[in-house]
């Protein structure tokens, strides 16, 4: 029976992450829908209109290698303010939602937009400078080169565009759980994660 898990949060509060695991505990498909616009992104970034890209999107621009540079990150924030290209993606969120054996998106409008029907709503924060500390030594770690407070400022000011965007701006459901990331490593976001999903589904 299909069971759709909405998670939406922030840039860097731990979603990603929360999503794979909660994906994997329940045997659900996954679909990081960040990845979409930075597809979207990125081909902008070379120079195509980004309404073409949304609408011609393959498997393997969401295979790229270079989806999670901080410049495709920005680009994508900046082509996901554009309601042509937040339509164009809509009915493929939607179809991978409803699928039969259960599915958990992550991104900033699940919740609200894409599936506001959806079983279990989350929605993952914590504070920008906790996010950006996180961001920071992701990106050491991947080989790139940067400093905490070029990152901070690169967070508030997606975090900005996100949340003052017209058109499905990121913002938690009326219904949705709020995990606050803040004061918790890994293990306790994902297991608080898990263990709300699951009262849900214990209820149905
Ligand atoms: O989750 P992410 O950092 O990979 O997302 C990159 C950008 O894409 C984000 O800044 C805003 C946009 N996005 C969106 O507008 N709606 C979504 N459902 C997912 C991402």
């Amino acid at each position: 029976m299909a069971f759709t898990v909405a998670i939406d949060g922030p840039a860097a509060a731990g979603k990603g992450t929360i999503s794979k695991a909660v994906a994997a505990a329940f045997g659900f498909a996954h679909l990081d829908t960040g990845l979409l616009y930075r597809a979207v992104g990125a081909r902008h970034l070379l120079g195509e209109d980004p309404l073409q890209a949304a609408k011609s999107l393959t498997a393997d621009d969401l295979a790229g290698p270079n989806l999670r540079t901080a410049d495709v990150a920005q680009a994508a924030s900046k082509v996901a303010v554009l309601p042509d290209v937040r339509s164009a993606l809509v009915d493929f969120q939607q179809a991978f939602a409803r699928r039969d054996a259960g599915a958990v998106l992550d991104g900033r409008d699940i919740g609200t937009v894409i599936c506001p029907d959806a079983e279990a709503k989350l929605f993952v924060t914590a504070s920008a400078e906790i996010r950006a500390e996180r961001r920071f030594n992701e990106l050491c770690a991947n080989g790139q080169t940067t400093d905490y407070k070029t990152v901070l400022a690169d967070v508030k000011e997606r975090d900005r565009r996100d949340s003052e965007r017209a058109t499905a701006p990121l913002k938690p459901a009326d219904d949705a759980i709020i995990i606050d990331t803040s004061e918790l490593d890994i293990e306790a976001a994902i297991k608080a994660a898990i263990d709300a999903i699951s009262v849900i589904r214990d209820a149905k």
